[in-house]
C-alpha cells in the first residue's frame, strides 16, 4: 500500500514537470542486446521495483553459443508477455511508467532491434518519453540497485573504476561523474565471457560455459597453471592466447577432441579450475592497478561474469578502494539495469526521438552527455 501511494504522488509530480529537470521518476527498462529478453522497473535509478529475465540460454545450448536468427525470433514472442510481467510484478499499470529506456548498443542488430521496436511502441502510444540506453553503461549502473547505495547524482566516489566482463566486451572504463564515462582499456581479441564459454566448449562442458567452468572447478584439485595474458604495460586485455593454451593442454590430457565414453571428469575439472584462476588474476590485477593509477575511490565490477563467485571474492579481498558489485541476478543481463542507466539521462533532459537506431558496435563512453563520438583515453593522474 506504502508503495501505491509512492506511485500516485510521482505521477501526481510528473505530470506537473513533464520535462522540467529533477524529478522522482518511474522508469521501464527494455533489454534485448542478445539472448535474453528482459524488462525491469526502476524509480530515481535506485529503487528496484522488477526485474523479469526470460533466458534463451536453452535455446541455444545445443549450438554452444547464441545463433543470432534464433534469438531476434525469441524476443519477438517473449518481449510481450516479459513487459506484461515486469508491469505485474511492480504492482503498476502502464500509466504509472514515467519513461521507456531501451537498449540501442552494443549487441546483435536482430536482437536489439526488436527491443528498441517494443520500446518505441510503448513510448509513442503512453506518450512518454524515449531514452536509448548503451548496455555497458547499464552493467556499471547495475551498482546503484544495490540495497543501501545512495543515487548515482549523490554518489561522493568520483570517480569510480568500472571493469566490466561479460560475453562480449572486457572493459576497464572511468566514471567521472554520474554518466560520464572514459573507456582506459578493453579487449584486442576475446572478451573474457567468451574466453569462459569458448573454453568449456573445448573441455566439453554446457553453454553459457562461464557458470559450468565455475560449477566445474569448485573443490577441483589443481595442475600446471596455464599462462597469464598479463599484457604488461597497457590497460587492455587479450585472452585468445589463453583458449589456445587450454585446446592444447585439453589435448594432451585426451580431453579434447571429446573421447569416446567421456572425458576424465577430474582432469576435466583441474583444466577448468586453472581457467578461471588465470582469467581471474588478470582481471583483478588490472582492475587494482588502474584505480591505484587514476587515484579511483572504489571499484564497479559488472557483466554477467561477475557472477562468478571467485572473481567477486578476489577483487573484494585484493582492492585497496571499496568495491561494489550487484547480486548476480543484477550482473547477467537485465532491464533493471537499463532504467537504473537512464535515470542520468533523463535528469539531463536528454530524450531519444522515435528515431533510434540500434548500434550494434557501440563503446562504452560513446553518447554520453558531454563526452566525444570517440572514447577517449584520460591522462594518467598519477
Ligand atoms: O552480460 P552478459 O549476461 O551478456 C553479455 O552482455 O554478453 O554476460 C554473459 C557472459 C557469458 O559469457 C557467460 O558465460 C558469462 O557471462 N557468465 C559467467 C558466469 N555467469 C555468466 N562467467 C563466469 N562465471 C559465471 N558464474
Ligand atoms: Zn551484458
Amino acid at each position: 500500500m506504502a508503495r501505491r501511494t509512492y506511485v500516485q504522488f510521482v505521477v501526481g509530480v510528473m505530470n506537473a514537470n513533464q520535462d522540467l529537470g529533477r524529478f522522482p521518476m518511474i522508469v521501464l527498462g527494455i533489454e534485448t542486446s542478445c539472448d535474453e529478453t528482459a524488462a525491469g522497473i526502476v524509480s530515481d535509478g535506485a529503487q528496484l521495483h522488477s526485474n523479469v529475465i526470460s533466458s534463451q540460454a536453452a535455446l541455444h545450448a545445443r549450438y554452444g553459443g547464441v545463433v543470432p536468427e534464433l534469438a531476434s525470433r525469441r524476443h519477438l514472442a517473449t518481449i510481450v508477455p516479459v513487459v506484461q510481467a515486469a508491469l505485474a510484478d511492480a504492482e503498476m499499470e502502464w500509466r504509472h511508467i514515467d519513461a521507456v529506456a531501451v537498449t540501442h548498443g552494443p549487441g546483435l542488430a536482430g536482437s536489439l532491434i526488436v527491443g528498441v521496436n517494443a520500446a518505441k511502441g510503448i513510448a509513442a502510444s503512453l506518450d512518454r518519453p524515449l531514452v536509448g540506453v548503451n548496455h555497458l553503461e547499464g552493467h556499471v549502473c547495475a551498482a546503484w540497485l544495490v540495497e543501501g547505495r545512495p543515487p548515482p547524482d549523490q554518489e561522493p566516489g568520483y570517480p569510480l573504476l568500472c571493469l566490466i566482463v561479460s560475453g562480449g566486451h572486457t572493459d576497464l572504463a572511468l566514471m567521472e561523474d554520474d554518466g560520464r564515462f572514459q573507456l582506459i582499456g578493453e579487449t584486442r581479441d576475446d572478451a573474457a565471457g567468451e574466453a569462459f564459454d569458448k573454453s568449456a566448449r573445448v573441455l566439453g562442458l554446457g553453454y553459457p560455459g562461464g557458470p559450468e567452468i565455475e560449477r566445474a572447478a569448485e573443490g577441483a584439485s589443481s595442475c600446471a597453471p596455464l599462462p597469464r595474458p598479463w599484457m604488461h604495460g597497457t590497460l587492455d586485455f587479450s585472452f585468445s592466447g589463453l583458449k589456445t593454451a587450454l585446446v592444447r593442454r585439453a589435448e594432451a590430457a585426451g580431453i579434447y577432441p571429446a573421447p569416446e565414453g567421456g572425458a576424465d571428469r577430474e582432469a576435466v575439472a583441474a583444466l577448468a579450475r586453472e581457467l578461471q584462476e588465470a582469467i581471474v588474476d588478470v582481471l583483478v590485477f588490472k582492475a587494482v592497478t588502474a584505480a591505484e593509477r587514476f587515484g579511483c575511490n572504489g571499484i564497479i565490477l559488472g557483466g554477467g561474469v561477475a557472477a562468478n563467485a571467485r572473481l567477486r571474492k578476489r577483487l573484494l579481498q585484493e582492492s585497496p578502494v571499496p568495491v561494489v558489485i550487484p547480486p548476480p541476478i543484477l550482473c547477467t543481463d537485465n532491464g533493471a539495469m537499463i532504467a537504473a542507466a537512464a535515470h542520468h539521462r533523463l535528469q539531463r533532459g536528454e530524450r531519444s526521438g522515435l528515431d533510434l537506431d540500434v548500434d550494434p558496435g557501440l563503446r562504452l563512453g560513446q553518447g554520453s552527455p558531454g563526452e566525444d563520438a570517440e572514447a577517449r583515453r584520460p591522462a594518467k593522474r598519477k
